[in-house]
């Protein structure tokens, strides 16, 4: 494999140290970091190369719920053979001259860096910055390698303007260049829901409306915003959620088998979804806030907030496969347990299946009373705490090129579409505030 550079602006973000430092060394741990891969973090502050090597190790061995095993020695020193820091301000060029002068050494010191990943674990106010700088200072040229940008969610925060961002993005870039992340699809069980339509003929012939009455989405969380208030209170259940995880999440399910697994036939057979979706049973919505966020909020300046921690959401899919079948997606925090969750409820009730997306990783089915106990489902039956997280899923197909596990902007317009309209009508949607870490 061509040698390449991942240069992650934002490297002491919260995303960094709760999931891309984490993925990093468990590739490390499984021997999957190409040898020619070079990381080169960013942020404001100066860092010594001793100081950024602390500061992955304490990382890593800070508690983590997404991350719960012990560090090898041998594995971190191998890590960090591979570790760059480059410090400065993302909306100064002068950053930029530094950030190119450095690749240019690593280059010249046999470490390549023609090939770049580039990961945006930062601010969006700061995308046009590095944008324009990365094209100011040749870094975004295919001219001797390739260029690829990991971007993660939110895709703005409405229809209008996610497309202003995407029309920033094909400014610089074009969109094979781009990988949209929606972390949710490097789950394993979320890849898996294909594997299992495609090698259980008997479990796709009952996936429809005739057979079943209702496909329940849950992402329930036990902790609450904490430090992310600022950018939650202004997204929101729907928007946070329900707009990207839920709805790609229901689009695989709800999905005919494609003619193949390539990227493009997996993204027509979204699409082709997400565009049937509508709204349905509006009075069964119901969004809803726990009573100790507006305390929570306060400590950040956020006051009298009605920004919704619960939500759900009923929606029908009017394709002739699933027209009728009661689609509900819930997403909240400080409920009463973790765990995210696809209920299939048949109504031959010797059927159900459940696709546990978190914490464990696994797909539990009875089809005619019976339990599958074969299903070619997954590569890790069964939840293990080392079972491999989607970032690390999502790191390889990037280096890999392959793009199915991404999201591509129609799919994001056909979501802001439909969440636009969820959002004019808020208004009539019944809300409530409920206790901590009980259902509303
Ligand atoms: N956190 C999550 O769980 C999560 C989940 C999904 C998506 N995301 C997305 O991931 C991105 C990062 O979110 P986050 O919550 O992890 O952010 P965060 O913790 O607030 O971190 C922001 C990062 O940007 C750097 N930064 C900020 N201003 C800068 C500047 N002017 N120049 C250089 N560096 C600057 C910070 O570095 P210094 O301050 O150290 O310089 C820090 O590394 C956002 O797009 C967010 O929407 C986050």
């Amino acid at each position: 494999m061509d040698s390449f550079a991942l240069v992650i602006f934002g490297i002491t973000s919260n995303l960094a140290q709760i999931k891309l430092i984490p993925a990093l060394y468990d590739m490390a741990e499984k021997g999957l970091l190409p040898d020619g891969m070079t990381i080169i973090g960013t942020a404001r502050k100066e860092m010594s190369p001793s100081e950024f090597k602390e500061y992955f190790k304490k990382v890593l061995n800070t508690e983590n719920i997404h991350h719960q095993h012990a560090i090898k020695e041998e594995v971190f020193n191998d890590l960090c053979k591979r570790l760059h820091f480059v410090n400065g301000n993302l909306d100064d060029p002068k950053f930029y001259e530094k950030l190119k002068n450095y690749l240019n050494e690593l280059s010249g010191q046999g470490h390549p860096c023609d090939n770049r990943i580039y990961y945006l674990a930062t601010y969006p106010d700061l995308y046009h910055h590095i944008f324009e700088n990365l094209q100011k200072f040749g870094l975004n040229t295919q001219d001797e390698g390739y260029v690829r940008l990991m971007i993660e969610k939110p895709i703005g925060n409405d229809l209008n303007s996610a497309k202003k961002l995407n029309q920033l993005l094909l400014k610089y870039f074009s969109e094979d260049q781009l990988y949209r992340l929606d972390h949710y699809l490097g789950k394993e069980s979320v890849q898996n829901i294909n594997i299992l339509k495609s090698t259980n003929a008997g479990f796709w012939k009952i996936m429809n409306n005739k057979k079943v009455d209702e496909i329940e989405v849950v992402v329930s969380e036990d902790m609450g915003v904490g430090n992310r208030i600022t950018y939650y209170n202004d997204a929101g259940a729907i928007r946070d959620m329900i707009q990207n995880h839920l709805l790609q999440v229901l689009s695989l399910v709800l999905m005919e088998k494609p003619k193949n697994y390539s990227s493009k036939e997996i993204h027509n057979e979204k699409i082709k979804i997400l565009k049937k979706l509508e709204l349905s049973n509006m009075d069964e919505y119901l969004i809803g806030q726990y009573k100790s966020y507006l305390n929570e909020a306060k400590k950040f300046n956020v006051k009298n907030s009605k920004s919704e921690t619960y939500a759900k959401i009923i929606l029908n899919c009017k394709n002739k496969r699933w027209d009728g079948t009661k689609l509900v997606l819930i997403s909240g925090k400080k409920l009463p347990k973790r765990y995210g969750r696809i209920i299939i409820k048949f109504k031959n009730p010797r059927n159900r299946v459940v696709i546990n997306l978190q914490p464990r990783q696994d797909i539990t089915a009875k089809l005619d009373g019976k339990s599958i106990r074969n299903m070619k489902y997954c590569i890790e039956c069964g939840f293990k705490p080392n079972s491999p997280d989607a970032y690390e899923s999502l790191f390889k197909d990037v280096i890999n090129n392959d793009k199915s596990l991404f999201v591509t902007s129609e799919e994001v317009y056909l979501s802001w579409k439909l969440v636009d309209k969820i959002e004019k009508l808020r208004n009539k949607i019944k809300f409530v505030y409920y206790s901590d870490n009980k259902n509303p």
